[in-house]
């Protein structure tokens, strides 16, 4: 290798404390007086409000919206978490009018659309009572470039960049909107995020919405939220083990469809789960987890067991990115 590409790819490499240094500096110009910001309690909104937290500290406000689509447990631990770092947090109940606006939609990307738009209009409601001038989302480099960014073609609609309606009322800012999630992880380490928190599995915008093909009715939601618990915890029970190593996404989805099955001699026909694990480094290709067999089939058991009335059969996806995409819609 010539020393002259050995420089360029020593710029390229990324630099976590000078990227750090410039976004305060960036935002402090940009952003005056109030601020709020979509926080999911995931890694790269989190890391987007303490970055900002650093410019304008009280001035900020973390809106955690409960759409009733996210994971078991997850709106009360992410609001204690951010409580944690120091944030002011307000939780939006907003179960009603998503559930209302998702009902007998089942088209992914009509789905994506409905959601990337009723966020931004909660947003803007908030923003309006706080008299807010800037929303500010953890946008990273795969949401726009999947939502068709650039000369690309559309993936999906990140809730976030292609859900977007064309009118908003405020000035979207994105700090982390250039990074990968490998830097994004970085960033948040940097910035002292717990590593429970800076090595958390993605989880998308729109939720278990996404992790339903088809309708995202309240009984849908209830079996794939359960179903996700249950992977969740064993692929974690295992990894503490030392059974296998941590994927970098796991999780559960529900089919639209039935299989027959079997309790004691009793025919029932239920519903059919997958369960998708993946490795990757910025989710942008992926490959499925090579899980042991020992585990997938704890899986299985448990969510036959205590979904035993709507679950009969669980299947395990073999698929890697491309062709197919990590979530399924
Ligand atoms: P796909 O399914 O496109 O996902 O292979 C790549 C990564 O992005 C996550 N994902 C999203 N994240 N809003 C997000 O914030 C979204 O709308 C969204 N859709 C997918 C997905 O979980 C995976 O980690």
């Amino acid at each position: 290798m010539s020393l002259f590409s050995l420089c360029s790819l020593w710029d390229k490499m990324f630099d976590t404390n000078r990227f750090i240094e410039e976004k305060v500096k960036e935002l402090q110009d940009r952003i005056k007086g109030k601020a709020i910001i979509g926080a999911s309690g995931g890694v790269d909104s989190t890391a987007s409000a303490v970055l900002l937290s650093r410019v304008i500290g009280n001035n900020l406000l973390c809106v955690l919206v409960d759409t009733g689509y996210m994971r078991k447990n997850e709106v009360e631990k992410s609001q204690q978490m951010l409580r944690k770092l120091g944030l002011n947090v307000l939780v939006i109940d907003a179960k009603e009018r998503f559930c209302q606006r998702l009902r007998g939609v089942i088209d992914p990307e009509q789905k994506r659309k409905i959601i990337g738009e009723e966020f931004i209009r909660v947003f803007e409601e908030v923003a309006r009572k706080e008299n807010a001038k800037h929303f500010v989302q953890g946008t990273i480099a795969p949401d726009w470039i999947e939502s068709g960014g650039g000369l690309r073609d559309k993936i999906k609609s990140h809730h976030n960049v292609g859900g977007l309606p064309e009118k908003v009322e405020f000035e979207i800012v994105e700090p982390l909107r250039d990074l990968y999630k490998d830097e994004v992880r970085m960033v948040g380490k940097a910035l002292g995020l717990p590593v429970e928190l800076y090595e958390r599995q993605p989880f998308p915008g729109p939720g278990l919405a996404v992790r339903i093909l088809g309708e995202g009715t309240a009984d849908n939601t209830r079996v794939v939220r359960e179903a996700c618990a249950i992977v969740e915890e064993e692929i974690e029970r295992a990894v503490a083990a030392g059974e296998m190593s941590k994927p970098w996404q796991y999780f559960a989805v529900l089919l639209p469809c039935k299989a027959v099955g079997v309790h004691g001699d009793v025919r029932v026909y239920g519903r059919v789960v997958v369960v998708r694990a993946v490795e990757s480094l910025d989710g942008m290709s992926a490959a499925y987890s090579k899980i042991p067999h020992k585990v997938l089939e704890q899986i299985s058991i448990r969510i036959t067991n205590i979904l035993k009335d709507d679950v009969t059969r669980v299947v395990f996806d073999i698929t890697n990115k491309p062709p197919g995409t990590i979530e399924y819609e």
